[in-house]
């Protein structure tokens, strides 16, 4: 029954049972990606303080993502309506011209030593950059774990910033390769072991020891190719799509109004897998919006063009991706782990590609929206579903009344309650 239905379609159970036979993921693991036995008040107490209880959200699943020729089911956790839609919708789009081809770097993140009072810049700078191997031994004792994974201290790097607020100072970078964790304990503790011995060598007072969240050593990159064939629509052809989504695009990379709710487009797409993966997507955010003004202006964080041999719609999107498939909340949120354990991801640069791809696929869907027929009508019916529910309606009750809302094309919240009271009378008679 459940095999005829697209997953759209289908209840809560019907979706979950297709999940399991389509990743091979446990009962256990739909439990608690599900909330039904997610993240308990006590493990909660133990995440962060002053703790009363947890706070559910909805958890859907991303169809159709191909990436690097492998399928996923991309778990995506969100409020908003409609983004697991376009998500599946510009994944469907991407699958037609072979999926998404993605790419993340090796995970080396930035930290940052800020030292003041200093004299002569340029003799501190050549101070500590003659003493970079004592610096990255000492870093290296305070991750022997790291060690053992094949991460570590990688580089550091000195700037002078001479005419700072508050006078020079110098800013020494320390690289690290944090593998397969986001990274940021790792790198402030690696700051603070190097600290005095810095500050001893460089004739200045070490101030903040944290790391940057401008993660630009560890880009995810994806691209895909669509034929505009199936692009077209009822009220466009692809070519004329192609043609309307090009436009989207050019405006994103010239005005700063548009650049923004592109970006923030992507980050629906990006942010709701983080969420649901148990990762900071704070990070990944202030990561992403400065990596997009790196040029001083708001530039789209994803690029369109025309392939003049195939004729193909092409997109392409780089970003920092500061994450991780272990540690941290991973570890401890049942949901997260289970999250990650249903992509089958198997590095972080994977489960980096795979999310970048998902940003994509979140632009594409919306720009082929935006460009044609809107996003209100796709947003609306589900805005509907809402109202319902908001009304009071339960179950199939607010299917009928969200369907209603819809053909009368009367979606507001006192119809809603209106019909929630019709529904509760005709159910008494
Ligand atoms: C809404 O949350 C996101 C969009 O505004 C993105 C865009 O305009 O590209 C639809």
């Amino acid at each position: 029954m459940s095999g005829m239905k697209k997953f759209y379609q289908m209840n809560l159970e019907e979706r979950r049972e297709t999940l399991k036979e389509e990743t091979g993921c446990t009962d256990e693991d739909i439990r608690v990606l599900t909330g039904i036995e997610g993240l308990d008040p006590e493990t909660a107490d133990r995440m962060v303080e002053n703790v009363i209880g947890t706070y559910a959200l909805p958890v859907g699943i991303a169809r159709n993502f191909v990436v690097n020729g492998k399928s996923y089911a991309v778990p995506m956790v969100i409020e908003e309506p409609s983004v697991v839609a376009a998500a599946s919708n510009g994944a469907r789009m991407a699958k037609a011209g072979g999926g998404f081809f993605s790419e993340a770097d090796p995970s080396h993140m930035i930290g940052q030593i800020q030292i003041v009072g200093i004299e002569d810049l340029s003799a501190a700078k050549d101070q500590i950059c003659q003493n970079k191997d004592e610096i990255l031994r000492i870093a290296s004792e305070s991750c022997p774990n790291l060690l053992k994974r094949g991460g570590g201290p990688v580089d550091i790097e000195v700037r002078e910033i001479p005419n700072s607020q508050a006078g020079p100072m110098l800013v020494v970078h320390l690289i690290m390769d944090v593998c397969d964790v986001m990274g940021a304990n790792l790198i402030d503790t690696a700051l603070e072991s190097i600290a005095p011995f810095i500050e001893s060598i460089s004739g200045g007072t070490v101030r903040l020891r944290i790391l940057s969240n401008l993660a630009d050593r560890r880009l995810a990159r994806a691209r895909c190719s669509i034929p505009v064939s199936i692009l077209g629509s009822q009220q466009f052809g692809g070519e004329e799509t192609a043609e309307r989504m090009l436009e989207a695009a050019a405006f994103a990379e010239a005005d700063p109004y548009r650049a923004v709710t592109h970006n923030k487009g992507i980050m629906n797409g990006i942010d709701a897998v983080l969420l649901a993966t148990g990762n900071d997507w704070r990070a990944v955010e202030a990561g992403a919006h400065a990596w997009a003004a790196r040029d001083g202006q708001i530039r789209p964080l994803s690029h369109w063009k025309r392939n003049p041999l195939t004729g193909n719609l092409e997109g392409s999107i780089e970003l920092p991706m500061a994450v991780g498939i272990v540690g941290g909340a991973t570890r401890v949120h049942p949901g997260a782990a289970a999250a990650i354990r249903l992509m089958g991801v198997q590095n972080v640069q994977e489960f980096a590609g795979v999310a970048a791809a998902v940003g994509l696929a979140q632009n594409l869907a919306a720009l082929k929206a935006l460009s044609t027929e809107g996003i209100q009508r796709g947003h609306m019916s589900l805005h509907a579903k809402q109202m319902a529910v908001a009304a009071g309606a339960q179950g199939e009750t607010a299917d009928r009344i969200a369907a209603q809302m819809i053909r009368e094309n009367r979606i507001s919240a006192s119809y809603a309650a209106e019909l929630a009271a019709r529904e509760k009378e005709n159910s008494h008679a």
